[in-house]
């Protein structure tokens, strides 16, 4: 593509990745030059409720280069969309790598990090959150229970979630996420060019009607001994065993010495339990040498199921978008790519996220160091005040929002719940 810059380290690549590269296809590469804004396009999207938030191009508060830039969320409890054009394809008989990087530099607690592919014709101006879009990827965190990798495939009109659970990476660095589906139907979710989950589209999403189902029609056969134990027929209640009584007269109890049978009737002592006495008699269980397991019912065939082998296809992609809400702004993304060839996205996670991971870390390590320090050096004004003082600004909008009174807790559960909604 007319913007795709290859980087001087691609030269020292070796011959086969060369080949490789080359003959790589690209749909889409967007690495976030000076040019960016010329391809993408800010949605309108909540403008007209003051909720769409607006996007900064930067490489962060800590970063391997810093000429390395990306956009990042910068307001918080804002709507975010955004999106980008390419020529039209369809992956039918390829595979289809959709890969980005993205970094939290906010303790995200609400938010996601994922991105769309969108088919057909879309007024670029009015990406939203009801945009029909066909693949949804990427980190998704809210509070304790959501942290994990969407990957939502839309199929014949309807939205489908992974089955599996694929957790994403939580702390305050960028992380490459890649999204891999082949014409045999099979996928694999990728962070930092790691395998984290494979499988294939039949199974791991209900996007066609199971295969098998249990056959409707068969019954548990009469006959059927489905009790694994049994009372043992040869156990007899020993004799005398209901003679034995529930409770017996205290050996130890004595008549006290101030007891007048005259005045105070003949003396019984108080009873206790009786150690001997077992319950009522019961054979004991034996296992049942009829037994012949569960029953379930036989698989066959299911009427409603005709496999479709275009299953993968998306025959109209057109589009990549980023479709938001933030509680808490700064995620930063980067190095969008859509490409036929996941030895290329390999190669281009480990040239862009890959060299610069080692210098990032140690850069936030220090920043990290340096607020700790400044922290220390003015108690007064510690993090957790500022903290405070930002949930207390939360509260207010919150107010002003909804004109209701609401506490910190409330505000965040609505978050929480607007972000179910999405
Ligand atoms: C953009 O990000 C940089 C780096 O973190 C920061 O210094 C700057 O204030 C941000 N600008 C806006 C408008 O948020
Ligand atoms: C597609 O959706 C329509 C309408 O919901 C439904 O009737 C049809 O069976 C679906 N086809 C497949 C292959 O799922």
């Amino acid at each position: 593509m007319a913007f795709r810059v290859l980087h001087p380290n691609f030269l020292s690549l070796t011959l086969l990745s060369l080949l490789a590269v080359a003959s790589a296809k690209v749909y889409f590469e967007e690495r976030f030059d000076d040019e960016w804004e010329n391809r993408w396009v800010k949605s309108d999207w909540k403008k007209d409720e003051n909720l769409a938030g607006e996007w900064n191009y930067t490489s962060g508060k800590w970063h391997g280069d810093p000429n390395d830039k990306g956009i990042q969320t910068s307001e918080d409890h804002r709507f975010y969309a955004i999106s980008a054009e390419y020529p039209e394809f369809s992956n039918k008989d390829k595979t289809l790598v959709f890969q980005f990087s993205v970094k939290h530099e906010q303790k995200l607690d609400c938010g996601g990090g994922y991105m769309k592919l969108l088919s057909g014709e879309v007024d670029q101006k009015k990406f939203g959150g009801d945009t029909p879009y066909s693949i949804m990827f990427g980190p998704d965190i809210c509070g304790y229970s959501t942290k994990k990798v969407h990957a939502i495939l839309t199929y014949n009109g309807t939205n489908h979630l992974i089955k599996k659970d694929v957790p994403c990476e939580t702390d305050q660095l960028t992380h490459v996420y890649t999204f891999i589906l082949r014409p045999d139907a099979t996928y694999s979710i990728l962070i930092d060019n790691q395998e984290k989950q494979t499988g294939s589209l039949y199974s791991d999403w209900d996007l066609l009607p199971p295969k098998k189902i249990k056959d409707p029609e068969a019954k548990k056969p009469e006959d059927w001994d489905d009790k694994e134990y049994i009372p043992d027929p040869e156990d007899k209640k020993p004799e005398g065993y209901d003679d034995i009584l529930k409770e017996i007269p205290d050996p130890d109890a004595k008549k006290p010495e101030d007891w007048d049978d005259e005045e105070d009737g003949e003396w019984t002592p108080p009873t206790i339990a009786n150690p001997e006495y077992k319950g009522p008699w019961k054979p004991k269980k034996i296992k049942n040498p009829n037994y012949k397991g569960k029953w379930k019912a036989p698989l066959i065939d299911n009427p409603d199921f005709k496999d479709d082998p275009d299953l993968y296809v998306f025959p109209n992609l057109k589009y990549v978008g980023i479709e938001l809400w933030q509680v808490k702004s700064g995620t930063l993304f980067d190095n969008v790519l859509i490409t036929d060839d996941p030895e290329y996205a390999k190669q281009l996670a480990e040239e862009t996220w890959g060299k610069h991971k080692d210098a990032e870390k140690a850069a936030f390590e220090e920043a990290e160091k340096k607020e700790e320090e400044e922290s220390k050096d003015d108690p007064v004004d510690s993090d957790n005040e500022e903290d405070e003082e930002e949930d207390a600004d939360d509260d207010s909008d919150a107010e002003s929002k909804t004109g209701a009174s609401d506490d910190a807790t409330e505000t965040k559960k609505e978050d929480e719940a607007l972000h179910d909604e999405l």
